[in-house]
């Protein structure tokens, strides 16, 4: 099993939008499985939540394309739209968003960061994950 450091930043809030950014600069450390399995445990629960695919390799959003169910939203996109994707996505009165991203693109995940309520960085028990965190965290 995996386990998770989280990091509480507030630095672009959208009142009543949770958002939640899922990094590691690690490839295969989990963040996308973490982002789904999230984002389907949030809209069980009720809640109207999106997420938003960073990565150009794209698996959240092919997890999207491949279910029938409007919830949760899937969007793809690069870093440099998030902040119009996520007034879009307060525009629609999401309850949650759910940031996928990337390994090794430092850029990506500090406009993730930056803009999340919560960070969640997922980490194997490993001590090369652990050394990852630190570098992710950094
Ligand atoms: N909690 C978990 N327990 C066991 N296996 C897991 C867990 N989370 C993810 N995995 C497995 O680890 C592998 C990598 O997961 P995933 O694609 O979510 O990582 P990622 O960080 O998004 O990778 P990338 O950096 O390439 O985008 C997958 O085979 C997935 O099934
Ligand atoms: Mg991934």
């Amino acid at each position: 099993m995996f386990g998770c450091r989280n990091v509480a930043m507030r630095t672009c809030k959208h009142e009543d939008m949770n958002i939640i950014s899922v990094l590691s600069q690690k490839g295969g450390a989990g963040k996308t499985t973490l982002v789904v399995h999230l984002a389907v445990a949030a809209s069980l629960d009720g809640k109207s939540t999106a997420v938003i695919d960073l990565d150009a390799q794209a698996n959240a959003a092919e997890w999207g394309d491949s279910r029938d169910l409007d919830e949760p939203a899937v969007t793809s996109a690069q870093a440099a739209r998030l902040p119009k994707i996520l007034e879009a996505a307060k525009d629609a009165e999401a309850d949650l968003v759910i940031i996928d991203t990337p390994a090794r693109s430092e850029s990506t995940a500090l406009a993730a960061a930056k803009c999340a309520d919560l960070v969640l960085i997922p980490c194997r028990p490993s001590v090369f994950d652990l050394q990852a965190i630190r570098m992710t965290a950094d």
